[in-house]
């Protein structure tokens, strides 16, 4: 794996942490911490769907659940929060967080526009807390391998580049209506982004032409909710990106990465839930994951595992565990400034140079 996860030594008091937002992916992260992470605890949870905030508490034995974010960034126990609300919360949350001098790991996106996350990561900067964002598949044992490999030069100079994520959904959207427009750039293909810029790390992207549209719920095209996406990236070394996405894959969770360079290729991407295969009549066949916290529960805990032995690594006046994979600040804002150059894109219906625009805060 590419996280450390340093076992905290005997007698050492836990990494206390703090969850905002217990919903789909809250949950599994509550559970991640409470169960999975050696040192580490789930001291508090805030959500203000307090109910269901209470069961999971009850479930996992955390002492303190509140409606408010704000009660929770007033514990003086509380080291570190998971930010996992619906993404319209998360620029101010991690401000709050901050400046309340909480370490942050914020699901992504972290912010949905530029100037609402340069606000919030200013806070980050000024209060020395440590940000991590929820990049997961940075975690997951095949997307690391395949890393290391570019990173020790096997495949050599990166020319052509692919990530996709085909999300099953449910083949009716049931989140559509309630689910912002642009969610497939803002949400999904921000994976992707963050994907490429990691296998291509060091150049920057430099122009993004999205094509998208509505094929799985056409009705849905004029609120904005558009379905099905393909992204082309042109970076500043040269090399060729395709990023595509769609919320039907009926056949289960499928995600990929791959880079094709001067001296080989290699790709990520787990296409069945386990090794094991079905000979029938029918043919050959193999079950497939079915939810992302199937295909993805190993590096959901190993992202929160590195930002727990970050926090004691600081604790303890040390520098970041080495070989981390943690992702940070700059390429939480690197992948959304993408996803937001996709929105123009579709809606100008050309390609967007962002070596036009400002690289730095503000842009
Ligand atoms: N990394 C991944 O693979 C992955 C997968 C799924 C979701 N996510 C991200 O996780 C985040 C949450 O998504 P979800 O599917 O769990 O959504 P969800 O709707 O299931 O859960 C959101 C929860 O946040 C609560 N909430 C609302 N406002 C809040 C506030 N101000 N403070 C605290 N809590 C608040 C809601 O009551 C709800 O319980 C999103 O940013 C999403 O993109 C990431």
């Amino acid at each position: 794996m590419a996280y450390i996860e340093t076992e905290p030594t005997a007698g050492e008091p836990p990494v206390r942490l703090g969850l905002v937002g217990s919903g789909w992916m809250g949950a599994f992260h509550a559970e991640s911490i409470a169960r999975h992470i050696p040192g580490a605890t789930l001291a508090a949870i805030a959500d203000p769907a307090l109910e269901a905030a209470s069961a999971l508490a009850a479930r996992l034995g955390v002492a303190k659940v509140t409606a408010d974010a704000a009660d929770l960034l007033a514990d003086p126990a509380i080291d570190g929060v998971v930010i996992a609300s619906p993404a319209r919360f998360h620029a101010e949350l991690i401000a709050q967080a901050a400046r309340a001098g909480k370490h942050v790991f914020c699901e992504k996106p972290a912010g949905l526009a530029l100037p609402e996350l340069d606000a919030a990561l200013a806070e980050v900067e000024s209060a020395g807390v440590v940000f991590q964002i929820g990049f997961n598949r940075r975690y997951a044992e095949d997307f690391a391998a395949a890393k290391a490999d570019i990173a020790a030069g096997v495949v050599g100079r990166p020319q052509l580049l692919r990530s996709l994520t085909r999300d099953p959904g449910t083949g009716s959207i049931p989140q559509a209506g309630r689910t912002p427009a642009w969610t497939i750039f803002l949400e999904t293909l921000i994976h992707d982004f963050d994907t490429l810029n990691w296998f291509n790390e060091g150049a920057e992207p430099v122009e993004i032409h999205a094509l998208a549209d509505a094929l799985v719920e056409p009705a849905f095209k004029a609120a904005g909710f558009l379905d099905t996406a393909v992204v082309t990236i042109r970076y500043g070394n040269g090399a060729l990106a395709v990023a595509e996405a769609s919320f039907s894959a009926l056949y289960g969770y499928d995600i990929r990465g791959e880079v094709f360079g001067s001296r080989g290729m290699v790709q990520a991407g787990r296409a069945t839930e386990t090794a094991a295969r079905r000979y029938t009549v029918e043919g050959l066949s193999a079950a497939t994951p079915r939810l992302n916290i199937g295909l993805f529960r190993e590096a959901y805990i190993g992202e929160l595992a590195d930002f727990a032995a970050t926090i004691r690594s600081r604790r303890e006046g040390a520098a970041a565990p080495a070989g981390t994979a943690a992702p940070g600040p700059e390429d939480a804002r690197r992948a959304l400034r993408m996803a937001l150059a996709c929105i123009e894109s579709v809606q100008q219906g050309t390609p967007v140079r962002l070596d036009r625009l400002p690289a730095g805060k503000g842009a």
